[in-house]
């Protein structure tokens, strides 16, 4: 059976020391077949909270942060909000020394919320509303990435009309693909986001903010892509970029004191899938890239979120199909994780609830909506025996499925159930069908 207990390396004297890159969080442990987090196994959590849930392991997410803090205690690491967020991960990001990368309003009210310095807060996104920059403005966000020259104009506008000088940089495209799926790519010339280099839009963003007196250009900013598991784009970008701000600082004479190369370093979702390079060496690849006098800043999102969470289900149904396939249907499903159905992201499954014997065959895990496409796992090894009422965990459920679950076909979204040293609690409640129908007129 494919699971933590198979997989895990022995823990080093210091947890925090090391991040176990097999997926799982670093307390999955099996007891007689049945998968514990946090000290607790999956049956009581099961019992106690429902399913689907999403189990989070505070202690992997406390020590992620710090593997990212302690690699670049030099610079500045922006947690990426949009890979999960709630009141409590914006006070773990505040008791780990992490400042924050919000992209909308909303994740801008979670921050606050949850007790974040606005002055730690980063506020980035293509098409930003003028309500939205101007309470950036007004709440004192440290630091505004400016994606358009209209966003130039009307922020320029804003912070003159608030009698203030906001702080911004500038996001670049740097030309860059990153061996990832074409819709998580953003640092190419065709992107929605950000001025691109090659096309010289980037340098006459410069000019536009170094020409705007309620603006102070605090430094640039690119982002490549998500889910990248090998060095070279990191490195490849960092360089162009720091080219790039040398030749500003030579042009118009300024100082320009930050590069923020973004997010993007990937995760292990299944075995053999690849390991990616440790936090300490995209840092080392970066610094490498970049003038010792640049301060260094990142926005891990994934890398640090991912592991961190289990996504737990109850299977409904098993249905045979004599000679085709076998579907397990779970009470969740693509309204809770969307991305195998948008990207085609791969994970695996494990049987959680108890051990079984029985040989195994490929099952397809499905989930409970009115799509054919409502696929969470395709062909994997599962029991034969697999049956209603069993419980089914898929780790590195951490990033983009919480923070991306809809509400399709009216289903509630899950809980997310955090768990340290035997004891667990809710910190996102399950939604209620009167949450839904407060909505209505
Ligand atoms: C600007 C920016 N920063 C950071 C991130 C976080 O990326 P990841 O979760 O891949 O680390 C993203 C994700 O899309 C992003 O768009």
């Amino acid at each position: 059976m494919l699971g933590p207990r198979d997989d895990r390396p022995a823990l080093p004297s210091s947890p925090m020391s090391l991040v176990i890159e097999n997926g799982w969080p670093r307390t999955a442990e099996w007891t007689g077949g049945e998968l514990r987090l946090g000290g607790i196994g999956v049956r009581d959590l099961a019992a106690e909270f429902g399913t689907p849930a999403y189990v989070l392991d505070e202690e992997e997410f406390l020590a992620r942060c710090a593997l990212w803090r302690d690699a670049l205690p030099d610079g500045e690491v922006h947690y990426g909000g949009k890979a999960f967020l709630c009141p409590q991960v914006v006070r773990w990001l505040d008791a780990a020394g992490l400042c924050l990368d919000v992209c909308t309003g909303g994740e801008l009210a979670v921050a606050m919320a949850g007790g974040m310095d606005p002055a730690r807060v980063v506020f980035h996104g293509n098409n930003k509303s003028v309500a939205e920059l101007r309470r950036a403005v007004a709440w004192g966000v440290g630091c505004v990435v400016v994606d358009s020259f209209t966003e130039i104009e009307r922020l320029a506008a804003l912070a003159a009309e608030a009698g203030t000088r906001q702080r911004v940089m500038i996001r670049v495209t740097p030309g860059v693909t990153a061996h990832t799926h074409e819709f998580i790519a953003t640092g190419g010339d065709d992107s929605k986001f950000g001025f691109s280099l090659n096309a010289g839009l980037a340098a006459e963003a410069v000019r536009r903010v170094l020409a705007e007196d309620s603006l102070e250009l605090a430094g640039l900013h690119s982002h490549i892509g998500s889910q990248i598991t090998d060095l070279g784009g990191f490195a490849l970008a960092a360089g162009r970029m720091a080219a790039f701000l040398t030749a500003c600082e030579d042009e118009h004479g300024v100082t320009i004191p930050k590069l923020d190369l973004g997010g993007g370093l990937g995760i292990v979702h299944r075995p053999g899938d690849p390991v990616p390079p440790s936090p300490a060496e995209v840092v080392a690849a970066l610094r490498a890239a970049v003038p010792s006098r640049v301060r260094l800043a990142v926005e891990p999102g994934r890398s640090i979120a991912g592991p961190t969470a289990v996504a737990l289900y109850e299977v409904g149904t098993v249905k045979d199909i004599p000679g085709v396939r076998t579907y397990v249907s779970v009470d969740g499903g693509m309204s809770d994780n969307p991305r195998p159905a948008m990207y085609g992201a791969a994970y695996t499954a494990v049987l959680a609830s108890r051990a079984s014997d029985a040989p195994e065959r490929p099952v397809t895990v499905v989930g409970r909506h009115c799509e054919s496409g409502d696929v969470l796992v395709r062909d994997l090894p599962m029991p034969a025996d697999v049956r209603p009422g069993d419980l089914l965990a898929i780790p590195a459920s951490g990033a983009y499925q919480r923070s991306m679950a809809s509400n399709y076909n009216h289903v509630t979204r899950p809980p997310v159930v955090a768990v340290r040293d035997g004891a667990a609690r809710v910190i996102v409640r399950r939604e209620t069908e009167e949450d839904l129908l407060r909505l209505y007129v």
